[in-house]
């Protein structure tokens, strides 16, 4: 079983390495890891944020534990030398269209909540982001217009696209709650038109799910009113992006929620993936010992049960995780004073009491 490992910039390398120390202590038989360079820390170094020999690691690999890219310094490089190319170009080449962000409250966590906890209770919800497609991989460019310089981006989404991450969104439903919403902006966007024509004709060969239709504006006012109403959640690129990151403060920090991105290749033991913290590089608190592990250790449990078949290991270190944020083992961003090492430590600690 191989996995390629690539930490990037920021807070990546840092919270990433709590995640390895967690695998290391599993002692799995069989398991090879390969280190590459990815977003800055990449471009710095070979020229690009994606360097063809990372790729080729990738792709080599059963499965893909990424931290995050991004870095300040690169904000003013051509967009296809930025860092963010090197997620982007992942998720493109591997086929990777499949984002699942889980987001579940934490028992007895509900006032670390931006919500009321009596609210903040009730959250158990999985959001199935299309990860391919929308204005994110249109075309796009600057022109001349009477204004000035004009920057525009393309959205589109063709049938076949919605159809593929339909088939997972309803199939993630049928193991969940059996309720489906699709979220677009079917009001405004032919692009959404497309997309929900094409929910309702895949709805038909999942009679058993509940589906509803919500507009994202609403979708992102329900989402804080009434989080507990969403079981699973369709949607594209953009609003996936975004409603994910407001799940998360949802539950009670970005640095709880993971993801794993999968596509339809299979490995021996499960689906080949990419898993990483649905946060990103965090400058403003990288080199401190401020960061929250936490989303890194779940998307390696994630990686271990859809890629790996480990259901039992991942099983393990999810309740180590329950298990140290129930001792109130907090770091800065749930107001305690934990680093990411104390976390570390806290959730390595509580493993041995369960393997
Ligand atoms: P961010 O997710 O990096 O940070 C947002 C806020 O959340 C910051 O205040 C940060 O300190 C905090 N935060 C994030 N993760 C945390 C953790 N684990 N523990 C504690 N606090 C945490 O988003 P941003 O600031 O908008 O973006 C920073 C850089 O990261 C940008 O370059 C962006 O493009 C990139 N990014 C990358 C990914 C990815 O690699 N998949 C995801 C999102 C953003
Ligand atoms: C994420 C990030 C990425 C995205 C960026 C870094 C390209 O925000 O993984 O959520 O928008 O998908
Ligand atoms: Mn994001």
């Amino acid at each position: 079983m191989k996995i390629a490992v690539l930490a990037g910039d920021g807070i990546g390398p840092e919270v990433t390495a709590q995640a390895l120390r967690v695998l290391e202590a599993l002692a799995l038989p069989d398991l090879v890891l390969f280190e590459g360079d990815v977003g800055a820390a990449a471009y710095r170094r070979h020229g690009h944020p994606l360097p063809p020999e990372t790729l080729a690691m990738a792709r080599a690999a059963d499965a893909i534990l990424f931290g995050a890219v991004g870095d300040f310094s690169c904000d003013d490089l051509p967009r296809h030398l930025r860092p963010e190319q090197a997620i982007l170009g992942l998720r493109a080449e591997l086929g990777l269209f499949a984002n699942l962000r889980p987001a579940a409250g934490f028992p007895g966590l509900e006032h670390l909540s931006s919500l009321k906890p009596e609210v903040a209770r009730s959250i158990d919800l999985l959001v199935v982001r299309e990860l391919n497609g929308d204005v994110y991989f249109g075309d796009k460019g600057e022109r001349e217009s009477a204004g000035g310089r004009e920057g525009w981006d393309s959205m589109s989404y063709n049938e076949a696209e919605v159809r593929r991450i339909a088939e997972v969104a309803f199939r993630a439903a049928m193991g969940r709650g059996k309720r489906l919403c699709s979220v677009d902006k079917a009001n405004v966007l032919e692009t959404s038109r497309i997309w929900r024509e094409t929910i309702i004709e895949v709805a038909k060969d999942y009679p058993e799910v509940e589906l509803e239709h919500m507009y994202v504006d609403n979708a992102a006012m329900q989402m804080v009113k009434e989080p507990g109403r969403f079981d699973t959640i369709v949607t594209g690129n953009l609003f996936g992006d975004i409603l994910s990151d407001q799940a998360s403060a949802c539950v009670g920090s970005i640095g709880l929620l993971a993801s794993a991105s999968l596509g339809e290749r299979q490995t021996e033991h499960g689906t080949f993936g990419l898993y990483e913290p649905i946060h990103g590089s965090a400058p403003d608190i990288a080199g401190q010992g401020k960061a929250n592990p936490v989303a890194a250790v779940l998307s390696l449990a994630m990686l271990l049960r859809h890629s790996l078949g480990l259901e039992q290991q991942a099983g393990w270190i999810e309740r180590a995780v329950e298990g140290i944020l129930d001792d109130g083992v907090f770091g800065g961003d749930l107001g305690g004073s934990a680093s990411t090492g104390d976390i570390g430590d806290a959730i390595l600690s509580k493993l041995q009491t369960m393997s």
